[in-house]
């Protein structure tokens, strides 16, 4: 038999045959080539051990999380010595000597006191359309586990994840493809994404083109469906007294008599347009450049552009987006908060009163 006296493990010989049950689904950790007092003792330095079952043939020891309260001894399998923390407490001291680690955690003994260290993983990541079942319940560092996909789901890239010596489970770069051939899109395409349940992708146009609406995306269903598309592409139209860039996926003409604000829009709305609108700092060096091409403007002009304070919110007219704070110039708006914008070289975005005169910029950045 063994023995364990204190933290002391003697070996007294006499091997008898156990039988008792092995824990396999609650295997939290395994170590090799060690005693059976040392694998008590282990169990209770880790935080997380609740049983150990002791292989006596092969000298291995396996930490359970499994509550020995709930052992069940239908559940047999012979040379496994089982012991639950209920019989460890009573055999030694606290070899923590009273000292608390974290979740999947030990503690060791060092010449600098008691020390915690990371010994597992928590619970794998989820990935979806996996079987959790497959996963092995062991979750010391080291450990690789492998996904399988469910009935629903294919195998794409790595399905695999390593419990980190941090304690942290490995991104899993691999995933299980649940949707197939996307929709097609006239004048456009779907933008580049995965295919998994829940993943989402975006409907992108081709040049010239534009989305109807901006609920530009489709998400893959659990049945295996893309979501219906809510969107079409539809050709940007730019009268053609303007000047169209479908790269720049602009629309612009700049009238140079100088008008009210009110004027100007009403000049753009003849052509079925509005006063222009400015998205990102990209698009007002776009615009910077396409004004300075111009022989009839000046960089000392403000141009009238279509943004205007509506119920306490500066707003472009022609998309009726918020106005984004990056194509503000610096200190702008103004605390006044005068209701019109324009657009200047250097000073880029201002507030202004909307009876000013100035020459003004009719089209969309789309
Ligand atoms: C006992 O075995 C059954 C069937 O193999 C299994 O479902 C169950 O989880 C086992 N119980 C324990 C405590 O390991
Ligand atoms: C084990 O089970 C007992 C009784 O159900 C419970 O009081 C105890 O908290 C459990 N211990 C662990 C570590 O889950
Ligand atoms: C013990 O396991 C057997 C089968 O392995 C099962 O039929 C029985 O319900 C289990 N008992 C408990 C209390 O889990
Ligand atoms: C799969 O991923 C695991 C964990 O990141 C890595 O250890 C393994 O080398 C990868 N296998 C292949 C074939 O890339
Ligand atoms: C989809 O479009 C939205 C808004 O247009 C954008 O913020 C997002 O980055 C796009 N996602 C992909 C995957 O292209
Ligand atoms: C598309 O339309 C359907 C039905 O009106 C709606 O349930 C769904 O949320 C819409 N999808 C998007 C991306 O807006
Ligand atoms: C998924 O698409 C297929 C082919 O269009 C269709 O036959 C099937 O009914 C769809 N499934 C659901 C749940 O809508
Ligand atoms: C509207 O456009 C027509 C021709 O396209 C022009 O004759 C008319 O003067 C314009 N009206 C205004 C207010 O600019
Ligand atoms: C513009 O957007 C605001 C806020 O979303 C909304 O209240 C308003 O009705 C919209 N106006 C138009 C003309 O669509």
């Amino acid at each position: 038999m063994f023995e364990c006296i204190g933290s002391v493990c003697a070996f007294l010989a006499i091997f008898s045959t156990f039988s008792f049950a092995h824990l396999d689904n609650f295997v939290i950790r395994v170590i090799s080539d060690i005693g059976p007092c040392a694998c008590k003792l282990e169990c209770y330095s880790s935080t997380k051990c609740a049983s150990v079952n002791y292989d006596l043939n092969n000298f291995e020891c396996e930490l359970s999380s499994y509550n020995g309260s709930l052992f069940n001894e239908s559940n047999a399998t012979e040379f496994y010595q089982s012991f639950s923390m209920d019989n460890i407490k009573q055999e030694f001291s606290d070899p923590c000597n009273g000292i608390l680690c974290g979740p999947n955690m030990k503690c060791i003994t060092s010449t600098n006191g008691i020390l915690c260290i990371i010994t597992e993983c928590g619970e794998p990541l989820a990935v979806t359309n996996t079987i959790p079942s497959s996963l092995s319940s062991l979750r010391a560092v080291g450990t690789v586990l492998m996904y399988q996909c469910d009935s629903v789901g294919t195998p794409v890239g790595n399905l695999t994840s390593v419990c980190q010596s941090n304690g942290v489970w490995s991104h899993i770069t691999g995933y299980c493809k649940v949707c197939g051939t996307l929709p097609s899109v006239p004048n456009g395409a779907v933008g580049p994404g995965f295919d998994f349940q829940n993943a989402v992708r975006n409907i992108t146009c081709q040049l010239g083109f534009m989305l109807s609406t901006p609920d530009n995306t489709i998400t893959c269903q659990g049945d295996g469906n893309w979501s219906a598309i809510n969107t079409t592409c539809i050709i940007h139209e730019c009268p053609a007294s303007f000047h169209h860039d479908m790269i720049k996926e602009l629309c612009i003409r700049v009238f140079d008599v100088p008008a009210t604000w009110d004027d100007a829009d009403t000049v753009c709305q003849n052509y079925s347009q509005r006063l222009i609108n400015i998205n990102t700092p990209s698009q007002i060096t776009i615009l910077t450049q396409y004004l300075r091409s111009l022989t009839n403007v000046d960089e000392r002009d403000d141009i009238h552009v279509g943004g205007r304070l509506v119920d306490g919110q500066y707003r472009w007219m022609v998309t009726n987006k918020t106005i984004a704070p990056a194509v503000w110039d610096v200190n702008n708006p103004s605390e006044s908060m005068k209701v019109c914008t324009h657009f200047h070289d250097t000073e880029h975005l201002r507030d202004k009163e909307c009876t000013a005169l100035g020459k003004y910029a009719c089209g969309v950045f789309y």
